[in-house]
């Protein structure tokens, strides 16, 4: 049995690019296509054998409270109107066993300082910390469960990675090391938005961690670095110091969900596979003649 039992969801952000949708909407409940991106984070974490979630969430964001709680009156009306199929599915949303955790983060301090709010829910264990804009597909065997599955082997903290194009380095935390196994490198160099100039290499750190608790004490006391914020990549380099820190290069094609295009392109995509949607989503598409 894996020893990562807890992720942490840090969405206390303020979603300015989807602006005016996510005035009052928080921008982790945005759909693609019937799911909101937050779900489609907790499945994965939950597909990975984690049984506590732990969310980071500031003050609009209570619709993923909601979206997490009970709804007796929408289960009771569905099981009046004998709507068994979306009873299910309302139901399904947290699995019997799953527990969820809200803390409020109550300044917007940055990722780092988002991640040791989560200190107390979290304790003294291994977690897994999951960024829900960066949604990634990787059917039967998630980013995430396959991040669990080296960390089980190697027990030191591992960051999800991905190749980019050089020129996007300012957007990304990137990193550099030694390759020391199938996907899987030594962390030598880490640093959050470099200028294309001074990136290390082109991989790029995407929304996915696998963490020992060592990193709290290290959070503490990280100054405020890129953008002014406290960032978890200048944490994760303290904590470099101190233990062996891997990358791993996922299997599965990621969406950046916190950019309009990447919004869209999963939303197409994952149209495209929907089971009741596919085959008329296709017509339609073909007979626009772009
Ligand atoms: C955060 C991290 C960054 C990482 C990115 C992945 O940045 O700070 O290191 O590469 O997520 O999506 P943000 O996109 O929140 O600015």
């Amino acid at each position: 049995m894996s020893s990562v039992k807890t992720a942490v969801f840090p969405v206390a952000g303020l979603g300015t690019r989807f602006l005016p949708a996510t005035k009052s909407v928080a921008k982790e409940m945005l759909s693609i296509v019937d799911k909101p991106l937050i779900q489609y984070g907790a499945e994965e974490a939950i597909e990975a054998g984690i049984n506590k979630l732990v969310f980071i969430v500031g003050r609009t964001k209570n619709s993923i409270i909601d979206h997490f709680d009970k709804s007796y009156e929408l289960e009771t009306e569905l099981e009046i109107r004998g709507k068994l199929d979306l009873l299910k599915i309302v139901k399904d949303v947290i699995p019997d066993g799953v527990a969820c955790v809200f803390i409020r983060q109550s300044e917007a301090l940055g990722l780092g300082h988002a991640v040791l709010c989560a200190e107390a829910a979290v304790g003294n264990h291994p977690f897994a910390v999951i960024l829900p804009d960066d949604l990634i597909r990787n059917e039967g065997n998630g980013c995430v469960k396959q991040m669990v599955k080296v960390f089980d082997e190697y027990q030191s903290s591992i960051i999800g990675t991905q190749t980019v194009a050089i020129e996007e380095s300012d957007k990304y935390g990137m990193v550099a090391g030694e390759q020391i196994g199938d996907r899987i490198a030594r962390v030598e160099q880490i640093v959050e938005k470099p200028a294309p100039s001074e990136a290390p290499s082109n991989q790029a750190i995407v929304g996915r961690y696998v963490l020992t608790p060592a990193i709290f004490d290290l959070l503490r006391t990280t100054q405020r670095g890129a953008g002014d914020e406290i960032q978890l990549t200048d944490g994760i380099a303290a904590l470099r110091e101190y233990e062996q820190v891997l990358s791993y290069s996922f299997e599965g094609r990621r969406y950046d969900c916190g950019s309009k295009m990447g919004y869209l392109q999963a939303t197409v995509e994952f149209a495209l596979e929907h089971e009741e949607l596919a085959d008329d989503f296709k017509k339609y598409l073909k007979q626009l003649k772009l």
